[in-house]
C-alpha cells in the first residue's frame, strides 16, 4: 500500500521520492547531487574515489593531498588553496578557489541546481563547520574575506560579498521568507501548506567591502550593506543599509553614520 506522504519543501519531496523508489533512481539522484546534473558517470567515479580516499585524511599529508587531488574535481584551485577534512562538497565542477584560499575542516560547500557558481576570491578564509550553499545562484566571496565558524551563507539567487568583509560566527546571509499568499484565496481554494510553497526571492544580497558583521547576524535576502559598515552582534538586517555605518537590533537600525 502507497505511504501517506506529509508536506515537505520541493526539493525534500523530490529526494525523498527518489530514494524511496528503486536502486537506479535513487542512485541518479545521488549522482545528481553529487556532481551535478550533467556531469557523467566518469566524472561521478572520480569524485566518489577521491572523496572515499583523501576527504577525511588527517593532518598535513590530508591537506596536501587533496591540495593536489581535488584540482581535477573543482573548477579551479589557485596556489597554496587547502581543503580542510570531513568537507561536504557538491557539484564541485561549479566551484571556483582563488589562491590561499583556506576552507577549514568540516565546511560544506554546495552547488546545485541550474547552473549555479562559488567563487572564493583569493585569500578567502571559511572557518570550521560553515556552510556556502548555491541554489542555481551565484556566490561571490571576494578577496580577503573571513568567514566565522558555524556561519551559513546560502541564496537561490545571489550573494556578493566583497574584499575584506569579516563575518563573525554563527551568521547567516541570505535567507528569504516562503511565499505566504500563494493559492487562491478569493476562490476558497486551500493555499498550498507553508512547507511546500516556492520561496520569495527578492535579488540576493550585497555586502559592500570593509564591513563587519557581527556574530549571530542574519541579513535578509534583498538587503545591501554599504562598504564600510558594521552590523551589531544578534542583528536581524531587513532593509538596506547605507555605507560607513554602525546598525544594530532587531530589526537592525542605524544608530551612527559618518
Ligand atoms: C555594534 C558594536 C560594534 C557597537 O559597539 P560600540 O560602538 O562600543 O557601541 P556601544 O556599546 O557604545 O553602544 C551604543 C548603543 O548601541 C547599543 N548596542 C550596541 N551593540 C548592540 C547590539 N549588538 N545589539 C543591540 N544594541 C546594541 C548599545 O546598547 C547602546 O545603546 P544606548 O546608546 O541606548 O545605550 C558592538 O556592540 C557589537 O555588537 N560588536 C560585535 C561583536 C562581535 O560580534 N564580535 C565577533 C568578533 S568577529
Amino acid at each position: 500500500m502507497e505511504q501517506e506522504k506529509p508536506s515537505m519543501t520541493p526539493q525534500q519531496a523530490e529526494i525523498t521520492e527518489a530514494i524511496t523508489s528503486n536502486f537506479i533512481t535513487s542512485l541518479r539522484s545521488y549522482k545528481e547531487i553529487a556532481v551535478g546534473k550533467d556531469a557523467g558517470y566518469v566524472s561521478f567515479l572520480k569524485y566518489e574515489l577521491y572523496t572515499l580516499l583523501f576527504s577525511n585524511l588527517p593532518g598535513i599529508a590530508g591537506l596536501g593531498l587533496r591540495q593536489k587531488v581535488y584540482k581535477s574535481l573543482f573548477n579551479r584551485i589557485g596556489r597554496g588553496a587547502v581543503v580542510g577534512r570531513g568537507i561536504i562538497l557538491r557539484n564541485p565542477a561549479k566551484v571556483s578557489l582563488g589562491s590561499g584560499v583556506i576552507i577549514e575542516d568540516y565546511c560544506c560547500i554546495d552547488a546545485k541546481g541550474n547552473n549555479p557558481s562559488i567563487t572564493l576570491d583569493d585569500f578567502v578564509t571559511i572557518s570550521r563547520f560553515s556552510t556556502i550553499t548555491a541554489k542555481s545562484a551565484k556566490i561571490s566571496i571576494g578577496k580577503g574575506v573571513n568567514v566565522g565558524s558555524y556561519t551559513r551563507i546560502a541564496s537561490q539567487s545571489c550573494i556578493e560579498i566583497e574584499e575584506s568583509v569579516l563575518i563573525a560566527a554563527y551568521c547567516y546571509i541570505g535567507p528569504g521568507n516562503h511565499a505566504r499568499h500563494q493559492g487562491n484565496l478569493a476562490s476558497k481554494e486551500p493555499s498550498k501548506p507553508l512547507i511546500e510553497r516556492e520561496m520569495e526571492i527578492k535579488g540576493g544580497v550585497k555586502i559592500g567591502k570593509h564591513c563587519w558583521i557581527g556574530a549571530h547576524t542574519t541579513v535578509m535576502d534583498g538587503v545591501t550593506i554599504g562598504e564600510g559598515s558594521i552590523i551589531g552582534a544578534h542583528s536581524l538586517v531587513k532593509e538596506s543599509i547605507p555605507s560607513d555605518s554602525i546598525a544594530v537590533g532587531v530589526p537592525a537600525k542605524v544608530i551612527s553614520m559618518p
